[in-house]
């Protein structure tokens, strides 16, 4: 009998995971860990949200299998969402589906347009699923750089021009997991124009498509008339309304790829319990007030991640949009590599961080700090890192962190 299973063996051991066991292993010891480690907001849904799940869920007759493409009021608020924030018209039956998280919905569209040996260009770094969603899949992956600059597209002719057989989709995701970085609409336009160009479909995740600090609101590709021909974007409430657990996400665009997901989805799921999905049509629908205030809550926590960490010695940039600060490591102990410094960071700091290998491999180098703990506690933990930086001899300046 073989052990040795074809799609299990295309899975690396999650290097993320390392780190996520010693940070369960410290807590179990009752240690105090800043956990800046996972992108799990520690904020709780509206109020109204919860009470709508509750309401719903006490209706006899609404614990049943539920739709697997989801309730038609879902696909109605999600469409809504797109007319009022980016102006796109979608049809709910033909353009949405809604997810089990965005997460699923990328795996599973992987599932339903990949054969085995096709190229998919994918970020590196970026989100897993990203690639490994197709590696399941079977397929092959090229990588491209996340940053969006020329070199960037240099490297998608490149990679249409040199891999047999040629690449069939590519996927996007800004604002960036793990990089924080952000394209405008001109860069979506080009995309689309490249995408219908080189006959490739383009999956883009709008995961984080309400966390942006800059004042200007994170576009979506479907902006870009046309953009429906070649692309399907992902957006979930995981983040917009700290509902990650719950598991509500969409696929909206391409009716072909809409099409593909929906009937693969059909034969593994009968969609979320019914309340959850009531009670996302409350928070798509419902006042958005919280969506503004949460931004401002995370604008001050990246603003005070910043400035500490940069008291405690270790510079990093601010990001423009997401969850996330994607930190060089500091200089004086790159050598360490970011798994050994996470690690390090997470014993002799009792922070934890995502190291940005976890990523990729042109994740090196960095690694991945959540904005997911109050402001008191990211201070402490500029604290904290400030005295482990000067235990490794680096210089930290004179001045106090936090
Ligand atoms: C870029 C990106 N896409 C998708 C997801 C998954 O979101 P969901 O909870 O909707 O599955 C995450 C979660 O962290 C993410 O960072």
């Amino acid at each position: 009998m073989s052990e040795e299973f074809y799609r299990i063996k295309r899975l690396p051991p999650y290097v993320i995971a390392e780190v996520n066991a010693m940070r369960a292993a410290a807590r179990a010891r009752g240690e105090d860990i800043i956990d800046l480690g996972m992108g799990n907001p520690d904020l709780p849904p509206p109020q109204h949200v919860i009470d709508k799940l509750c309401e719903v869920a006490r209706k006899p007759d609404a614990h049943g299998y539920s739709a697997s493409k989801g309730i038609p009021g879902l696909r109605k608020a999600q469409a809504n969402y797109y007319g009022r924030r980016f102006g796109v018209d979608i049809d709910p039956e033909t353009e949405i589906v809604v997810t089990l998280g965005s997460k699923e919905g990328l795996a599973n569209l992987a599932q339903a347009i990949t054969a085995p040996g096709d190229v998919v260009l994918a970020p590196n770094p970026s989100y897993p699923i990203h690639t490994f969603g197709f590696i399941i899949a079977g397929a092959t992956i090229r990588s491209v750089p996340t940053t969006p600059d020329e070199h960037y597209w240099e490297s998608l002719d490149r990679a249409m021009k040199f891999t047999v057989p040629r690449p069939s989709v590519l996927v996007v995701g800004y604002p960036s997991n793990p990089t924080a970085e952000v394209v405008d609409l001109a860069f979506y336009e080009r995309l689309v124009a490249w995408a219908k160009e080189n006959k490739v479909w383009v999956l883009s995740d709008l995961a984080y498509s309400e966390l942006y600090y800059d004042g200007q609101p994170t576009p979506s590709i479907l902006q870009v008339p046309g953009a429906k021909d070649v692309a399907v974007e992902f957006t979930s409430v995981s983040k917009t309304y700290s509902m990650a657990g719950w598991r509500i996400g969409f696929a909206v665009g391409n009716k072909t790829l809409i099409s593909a997901l929906t009937r693969v989805k059909s034969y593994l799921d009968y969609g979320a319990f019914t309340p959850i999905q009531a009670a996302a049509c409350a928070a798509i629908n419902g006042p958005q007030d919280i969506v503004e205030s949460n931004r401002e809550l995370y604008r001050r926590r990246r603003d005070v991640m910043v400035e500490s960490f940069g008291r405690a010695g270790w510079d990093i940039p601010s990001p423009r949009a997401s969850m996330f600060c994607w930190a060089p490591l500091p200089p004086a102990i790159s050598h360490l590599g970011s798994l050994e410094f996470s690690k390090q960071l997470l014993t002799h700091a009792g922070v934890a961080v995502a190291p940005g290998v976890g990523y990729g491999e042109d994740g090196e180098g960095f690694v991945r700090i959540a904005m997911v703990e109050n402001e008191q506690r990211i201070r402490q933990a500029a604290r904290n890192v400030k005295r482990y930086l000067q235990s490794m001899g680096v210089n930290t300046g004179s001045k106090n962190a936090g």
